[in-house]
């Protein structure tokens, strides 16, 4: 009898024949994202478990998992994985993995559309258009934004898409790079010219802020009040990371203050954002719904190696992304 495996997403077909030739698939079949009520009960017989690390269920813990006594894999179609309480999937000995490489250039393309976009106003400047707002006695200064080419980027968070980013910076727009991380990357200083610093160095001296760290508890709101406040009045800040990684009241307050000129957000505390959240009002905030690595070529090469990591455990290989030990 082949492993039973649970997706908290509907397959794409192709992946759904690979796995199909080690496993037994079932998959949420409902509107919208899965609950957690949902999944309690359709992990209980499960050895795999299909999802990723911006899903509806909240943490994958210890009330998850023991109503999974079977489970032994839980292959995140992310590359985030904050969704894992990885000492409760250890004990177990549950392995978990990720997808990473396949989507840093996609996400980097995302960061850099975010900066450009925030910084030249396109998303308020395209409903100025659209509006009819644009006259003969429009006066062009109200439609300044800033430069991007030839300022400072920093980026928190200097893995490999952060990499990805400071390449964009340092060969498509002759930006100077400076980055804060939890280790030096001397291949970044090389390959980008990458001034590594401190975080008050970064915030200080950066036109663009991108944060692109992993969620982890040292990253929790690692930029709030006093962090903005020492960014430039021009600075532009990026979160493509975790919406937890800010503290969200400090970005509102420092917006609605004049403490930066604009933000562009790809994820937020809570998601889907509530309507009601003052960014949403803000025309100098340009906000997108976690879209990250939403491309159809990159989504089907990370449910491809989300699949590929799963069955390797399942058929008593190693993944190749294990993550966590
Ligand atoms: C991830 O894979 O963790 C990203 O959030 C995708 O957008």
């Amino acid at each position: 009898m082949k492993p039973k495996v649970y997706s908290t997403y509907s397959v794409p077909e192709h992946v759904k024949e690979f796995m199909a030739t080690y496993c037994d698939i079932r998959e949420w079949q409902g509107d919208g994202r899965i609950t957690r009520d949902v999944l309690l009960k359709e992990i209980t017989d499960v050895e795999g478990l299909y999802t990723a690390g911006s899903s509806m269920v909240g943490v994958i813990d210890d009330e998850l998992l023991n109503h999974a006594p079977l489970l032994k894999v839980i292959s995140n179609v992310s590359v985030g994985y904050n969704n894992f309480d990885v000492e409760a999937m250890n004990k177990r000995n549950i392995i978990g993995t990720n997808t990473p490489y396949v989507l840093d250039e996609t996400v980097a393309d995302l960061a850099f559309a975010l900066i450009l976009s925030t910084a030249r106003r396109i998303t308020e400047l395209d409903q100025f258009v659209k509006e009819g707002s644009w006259k003969p006695t429009t006066n062009y200064h109200e439609t300044y934004g800033l430069d991007v080419h030839g300022t400072t980027l920093g980026i928190i968070g200097m893995g490999r898409i952060g990499e990805a980013i400071a390449r964009r910076a340092k060969f498509g727009f002759n930006m100077d790079v400076l980055y804060f991380n939890r280790n030096r990357k001397p291949e970044a200083e090389d390959k980008y010219g990458a001034e590594y610093c401190d975080l008050t160095s970064l915030l200080t001296r950066a036109d663009y802020i991108v944060l692109m760290t992993p969620l982890t508890p040292e990253t929790f709101q690692i930029i709030g009040e006093e962090e903005f406040k020492l960014m430039k009045k021009s600075a532009i800040f990026i979160n493509v990371s975790r919406g937890q990684t800010v503290d969200e009241q400090a970005l509102i307050h420092a917006l609605q203050n004049g403490e930066i000129y604009g933000a562009g957000l790809d994820v937020f505390e809570k998601e889907p954002v509530d309507q009601d959240n003052p960014l949403l009002q803000m025309s100098n905030v340009v906000t997108v719904p976690h879209i990250g690595s939403a491309t159809a070529r990159t989504e089907a090469a990370m449910a491809m190696r989300a699949a590929e990591n799963l069955v390797a455990v399942l058929t008593g290989k190693e993944p190749i992304d294990p993550v966590g030990k």
